[in-house]
C-alpha cells in the first residue's frame, strides 16, 4: 500500500481549487480499499473517497486520508427480455461510460451525457439531467464498509435516492453501527466507498423527451422519432452551449438545488414576480428554477474575489483563476442572502463542502 503525502489536489477537483491531501492512497480494487481499512496505522483515521471531485468544494487542505478511486472496468452483466444490465467500475469517467454504452447498443443513459465526474460519484448525488435521473436506470451497487472492510451490495430502495440526494450524503447516527445494518436506510457518508455500479437499461428503449430544451431541438430538426444517439448529441450540444467545460473554466455544475415550495408560497411570489420560472410537480408542490432566482437578483457575471457567477447560467459558480474554497463559499452565502431577502427562499448548495 503506497501512501502519498502532501499531494496537490487542484487537478482532482473540477473547481480547480488549490488544496493538498495530507495523505492519499490510490485504490484500484476492493482489496486495495480493504488493505487501507485493515492497516493498523491508516484504518482508524477518517477517510474521504474522491472520484472526479466534480461535486466538492475544498475549503482547506484535506486531513482525512483521501482514497482516490481508480477502480476501472465496464461490461454487460446480463441481458434479459426486459433490460441490459451494465456494470462500470467506480473510477470510470461518467461521460466516457455513457458514450461506451451507446456504442455497444445499450441505450438509456443518453439524457445524462456530459455530466462531469465518475461512475462512483454518480449515485452519491443521484445525478440527473434533461428529464432523467440516475435512479431511473439504477440496478445496484457494490461498496466497501470503511469501518469493517466488509463488502456489501445495495439496491435502489437501500440507497434512499432523492433529488440530488442519497444515503451517501447523510452521516451515520452513531459510529458503532454493525455493518449488516448499514444497508438499512442509515446515513453512509464517510462510511461506504462505492466500488462498482450496475445500471438496468430497459428494453425496448423509449426516448425520454418532454424537457423544454430537448423538445426545442426535436422541433428545430423536424425529428419525429429521435434515436438515442441523436438525443445524446442534442444533450451534448445544449450542455456545451450553456454550461462551462470544467477543463477550461473551473466549476462544479449547478451550485444550488432547485427549491420546492407550496402552491401558496409560489402564488405569493408570482404576485410579486409574475415571470418566475416554475414547474408543478405531481405531489402538488412547485419547483422553482434556482438559476432564475439568482439571475433575478442580478448575480449573473458578478464575482467575489476570484469566484464568480457564470455569465450564461446563474446557477453555476466558476473559478475565474486562483479562487479559494473560502471565496466560493463567501459568494455562495452572499447569493443565498440576497435570494432569501427578495424571495424568502433559502437555497441549498448541491456540492459537498470539505
Ligand atoms: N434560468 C434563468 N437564468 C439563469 C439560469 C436559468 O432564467 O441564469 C432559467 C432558464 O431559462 C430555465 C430555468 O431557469 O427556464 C431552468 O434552467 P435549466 O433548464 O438550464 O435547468 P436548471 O434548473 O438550471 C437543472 C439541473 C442541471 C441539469 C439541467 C438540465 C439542478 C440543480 N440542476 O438545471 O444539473 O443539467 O437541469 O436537466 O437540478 C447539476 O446538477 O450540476 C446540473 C448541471
Amino acid at each position: 500500500m503506497l501512501v502519498e503525502k502532501n499531494v496537490p489536489l487542484q487537478a482532482c477537483n473540477t473547481l480547480h481549487i488549490v488544496a493538498k491531501a495530507h495523505f492519499l492512497v490510490r485504490v484500484a480494487s476492493d482489496a486495495d480499499v480493504q488493505a487501507v481499512v485493515a492497516s493498523p496505522e491508516w484504518g482508524i483515521k477518517p477517510k474521504l473517497a474522491l472520484g472526479g471531485g466534480s461535486n466538492m468544494v475544498f475549503t482547506g487542505d484535506i486531513k482525512p486520508v483521501v482514497l482516490k478511486v481508480e477502480i476501472m472496468g465496464r461490461r454487460l452483466v446480463q441481458e434479459t427480455s426486459k433490460a441490459f444490465v451494465v456494470e462500470a467500475g467506480a473510477g470510470e469517467n461518467w461521460h466516457d461510460f455513457v458514450t461506451w454504452t451507446l456504442q455497444q447498443g445499450f441505450d438509456g443513459l443518453e439524457n445524462m451525457a456530459l455530466i462531469p465526474g465518475t461512475v462512483g460519484a454518480a449515485p452519491v448525488q443521484n445525478i440527473g439531467a434533461y428529464g432523467l435521473e440516475l435512479q431511473d436506470r439504477f440496478e445496484s451497487l457494490d461498496a466497501v464498509d470503511l469501518q469493517t472492510g466488509k463488502l456489501f451490495t445495495l439496491h435502489a430502495a437501500q440507497c434512499a435516492f432523492g433529488y440530488r440526494d442519497s444515503v451517501f450524503k447523510h452521516a451515520a447516527p452513531t459510529p458503532s453501527v454493525q455493518s449488516d445494518s448499514t444497508t438499512q436506510g442509515l446515513g453512509l457518508a464517510g462510511r461506504a466507498l462505492i466500488t462498482r455500479v450496475r445500471f438496468s437499461l430497459p428494453k425496448p428503449w423509449k426516448p425520454v423527451l418532454g424537457y423544454a430544451d430537448l423538445e426545442r431541438k426535436r422541433v428545430e430538426t423536424n425529428t419525429e422519432q429521435p434515436t438515442a444517439l441523436q438525443i445524446y448529441q442534442w444533450v451534448c450540444d445544449i450542455r456545451r452551449a450553456k454550461l462551462p467545460d470544467p477543463a477550461v473554466i473551473g466549476n462544479a455544475g449547478s451550485f444550488f438545488k432547485n427549491p420546492t415550495v407550496t402552491q401558496e408560497q409560489c402564488a405569493d411570489i408570482i404576485a410579486r414576480d409574475p415571470k418566475i420560472v416554475h414547474y408543478h410537480l405531481s405531489n402538488g408542490s412547485v419547483k422553482l428554477a434556482a438559476g432564475w432566482l439568482i439571475d433575478a437578483c442580478g448575480w449573473k457575471g458578478k464575482s467575489v474575489g476570484n469566484a464568480g457567477v457564470y455569465e450564461k447560467q446563474a446557477l453555476v459558480l466558476v473559478n475565474r483563476g486562483g479562487a479559494t474554497g473560502g471565496e466560493v463559499m463567501t459568494l455562495a452565502r452572499a447569493i443565498q442572502t440576497s435570494v432569501y431577502e427578495r424571495f424568502g427562499i433559502m437555497l441549498e448548495p448541491e456540492p459537498v463542502v470539505v
